[in-house]
């Protein structure tokens, strides 16, 4: 250890070459104090913490922040932080031991922005600075006075809590949008009067004074109303001891992410969770409860293609109804049970888990209408049926998520494993096309195949579907593959061949007067190739290029023809033995073009206008293609092109859009998406000033924390 201190100085001294910052005197003092606390003895204060320089040209910190990668405990006790007049942002980390007088210290530091305090804050009657707009207090004792949340603060954040009080109530704030706060004995603040655009809220559920019988009524955590930007919500229990009823959140309705931690809720009879009304995507997280949704019955009811997460709860599976939900997420659920599955559907479940609980029944055939990757159902005591598709498997990874149950035929035999009739003879592109086999039951990964003369594969839906890509090569020569199942066992043999070249249009290289041929099954490896131009044989002799499949041409280099702009020319290739169509195309030595780099275009139908160069009027003179979907084109000017993108839901990604014109070929890329169906929001308001922004004045931009340690710990680890 005090090795590597020692290197971790030198290191210190070598990259940081500077001269000691004129800090003024009482900062100065602190400031070496802080520094002899982090054992860093005789580093510049301004080098570890951000200054800035006053008229005078005396620096000023204005920025310290201790954060947790901090190796020692650091003693700041008897720092008095009262000295950084300027200081904008104090951040203490896990580490630091702080003033019992901190908030004194820091309430009359009128440019204090950020106060981020993870060691205990002891509950003082002072004012805090009214610059403040992030309040984080980790561990907090006492009183907290509400007036220290002014109309900026936009983070207040107050988790661990003893002997906690609030004294006042808040005053109406529309920038706070992060609330991390406990609710007293009295309740929770009353958001729609305080916080009302509130987007992000954790409440920290305390033991609450309720002298009633029974459990807490749900009016103590206030409305759930008139809340139009709350997105997260969070319920965590810290000491609760007394269940509290579920609270009405049905009026919500921009919620994505519902979070309840911990025994605090109890449903009263026939309650319904009702989160319908918001986003689709909605995610719900319940953990470590016994209680709460014990007497269940239909009571959540989400928006479509919901996430579902529980882990550690006791619940009946079969007592939630499930047809809203995409995405099943459950671990370690109690009581003993079987489950039916008939609350799922499959038709819309893209992933499940239901690990390390005590379920069996009968799994159902849909289970396998899931991606064998998305489906975990491991450590339970499933033991009757098994989906079909999961029989006999011989691959690892499958059977590690459906293996330890408690089934006693797994390995018997196949009943359902078929594929369809495979063509005997498939034709691939030079490229490297894709050939499919399907069938039922084929098996799930290389363990359950094997392969001669295919290069690669994939499922694309488990076991109905293999789908294999050919080596990219040229020739007319038939070859032969087989595919052996393990899970049959079956053999099956085909030959497939490369497909004949196709010219679909050209454009010149402008630089050196070549023409460039667009189309496909165009020769890779540049061997036995022949371009015949007007009839007349030519040996081609540059090499095709892959992006957007094409072989370049010199009409200079042509022996018995020569090409003349304005005139018409016929071309064809030759591939392997195979001859492309004849292509007819009039010499043109300038290009089409197109001027928009990347479009967007949206899936469920599209009208695109792009710029370019188009040189014609005429529809009919354009052939437009984005991935393989052809387009309508409406319009069409020597600057201008509409074209309609059909309905194609299927299609998301970056494709590529190629533009044939009379024979002459541009592209571009197309962004193809989904369309957003989030229902429209509410503009956010406006946030004040972030202190984090960089500014010119700050003498030193380096901040003690993750980067120093890492760069240093980079350094360390490769002397060694
Ligand atoms: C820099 O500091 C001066 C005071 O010394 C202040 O007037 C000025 O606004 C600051 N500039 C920036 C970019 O923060
Ligand atoms: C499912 O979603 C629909 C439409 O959002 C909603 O009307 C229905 O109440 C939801 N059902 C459940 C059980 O979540
Ligand atoms: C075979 O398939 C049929 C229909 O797809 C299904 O009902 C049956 O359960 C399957 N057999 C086995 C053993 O899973
Ligand atoms: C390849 O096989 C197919 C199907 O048997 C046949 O039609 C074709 O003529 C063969 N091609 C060559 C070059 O042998
Ligand atoms: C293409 O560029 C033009 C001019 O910049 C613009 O008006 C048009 O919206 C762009 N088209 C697409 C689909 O992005
Ligand atoms: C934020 O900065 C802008 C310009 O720098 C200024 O006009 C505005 O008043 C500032 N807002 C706050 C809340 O400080």
């Amino acid at each position: 250890m005090n090795k590597l201190k020692i290197i971790l100085f030198v290191l210190l001294g070598l990259v940081i070459n500077f001269s000691k910052a004129v800090l003024i005197e009482s900062e100065l003092i602190q400031a070496d104090l802080i520094i002899n606390a982090l054992q860093l003895d005789g580093e510049d204060p301004c080098f570890l913490f951000a200054c800035e320089t006053d008229l005078n040209s005396f620096q000023h910190v204005v920025e310290i922040e201790i954060t947790d990668l901090i190796i020692s405990s650091n003693d700041l006790k008897n720092i008095d932080f009262s000295v950084f007049t300027w200081l904008r942002k104090l951040v203490l980390g896990a580490q630091c031991a702080i003033p019992q007088n901190i908030l004194s210290q820091i309430s009359n530091l009128a440019n204090l922005q950020t106060i981020d305090l993870y060691d205990t804050v002891y509950s003082e009657n002072v004012n805090l600075p009214v610059s403040l707009t992030t309040i984080i207090f980790n561990d907090f004792q006492g009183i907290f006075y509400t007036r220290w949340v002014s109309t900026e603060v936009i983070t207040l954040y107050v988790i661990e809590t003893t002997q906690f009080s609030v004294e006042g109530s808040f005053s109406r704030n529309e920038e706070l949008t992060q609330l991390q706060f406990p609710v007293t004995s009295s309740g929770f603040i009353s958001l729609k009067d305080s916080f009302p655009y509130v987007i992000d809220v954790t409440i920290i559920m305390k033991d609450m004074e309720y002298s009633g019988t029974g459990f807490i009524p749900a009016s103590y955590l206030g409305s759930f109303n008139s809340l139009p930007q709350l997105k997260y919500l969070t319920f965590k229990n810290n000491d609760l001891q007394k269940l509290i009823y579920f609270p009405d959140l049905s009026k919500l309705t921009t919620l994505s992410s519902v979070v309840v931690i911990g025994e605090i809720f109890a449903l009263s009879t026939n309650q319904i969770i009702d989160l319908s009304n918001n986003y689709p995507n909605l995610k719900i997280s319940i953990l470590n409860t016994d209680e709460f949704l014990k007497t269940c019955n239909n009571c959540i009811k989400l928006p479509k293609d919901s996430e579902f997460m529980l882990e550690t709860v006791n619940v009946k599976i079969d007592s939630l109804d499930l047809s809203n939900v995409s995405i099943i997420d459950f671990s370690e659920i109690e009581p003993e049970q079987t489950v039916s599955f008939k609350n799922f559907d499959f038709s819309k479940l893209s992933e499940l888990t239901l690990t390390y609980s005590k379920v069996s029944g009968d799994l159902p055939e849909d289970l396998c209408l899931i991606d064998f990757t998305k489906v975990e159902i491991q450590h339970n005591f499933f033991a009757t049926k098994i989906p079909s598709c999961y029989l006999c498997t011989k691959s690892n990874i499958v059977r590690g998520s459906i293996l330890p149950n408690s089934f006693t035929n797994f390995e018997s035999s196949c009943p359902n494993f078929s594929i369809d009739p495979v063509p005997q003879y498939f034709l691939a592109d030079t490229s490297g096309l894709d050939i499919t086999i399907t069938g039922n039951n084929l098996g799930f990964d290389e363990e359950d195949i094997a392969l001669d003369n295919i290069q690669l594969f994939k499922y694309v839906i488990p076991h109905k579907k293999i789908v294999f890509s050919i080596r990219p090569g040229v020739g007319s020569i038939n070859q032969t593959s087989t595919i052996s199942f393990y899970n049959g066992p079956k053999t099956i043999e085909f030959l497939y061949n490369y497909i004949k070249p196709t010219i679909e249009g050209y454009f010149t290289d402008l630089d050196n007067g070549a023409i460039n041929f667009v189309g496909s099954g165009f020769d890779y490896e540049n061997k036995k190739t022949f371009v015949f131009v007007n009839d007349f044989e030519e040996l081609y002799v540059s090499a095709f290029h892959s992006e957007i499949n094409y072989f370049s041409f010199d009409p200079n280099e042509l022996k018995e023809t020569t090409l003349t702009v304005g005139e018409s020319f016929n071309i064809q290739v030759d591939v392997g033995g195979q001859r492309s169509n004849i292509a007819t195309f009039v010499y043109s030595d300038e290009n089409i073009e197109i001027h928009n780099s990347t479009i967007k275009i949206v899936n469920t139908g599209s009208t695109v206008t792009i710029v370019g160069v188009f040189k014609t009027e005429q529809i009919s003179d354009v052939k437009l293609v984005v991935g393989n979907i052809l387009c309508t084109v409406s319009k069409v000017s020597p600057d201008s092109l509409t074209f309609n993108f059909p309905k194609s839901v299927d299609t998301v990604g970056i494709y590529r859009l190629d533009l044939y014109i009379q024979g002459l070929y541009a592209y571009t890329n197309a962004e193809i998406t989904q369309e957003n169906v989030e229902p429209t929001k509410k503009p956010s308001t406006p946030r004040p000033n972030n202190s984090d922004s960089d500014s010119d004045n700050i003498s030193s931009a380096f901040k003690l924390g993750f980067s120093i340690y890492s760069v240093l710990f980079v350094l360390l680890v490769s002397l060694f």
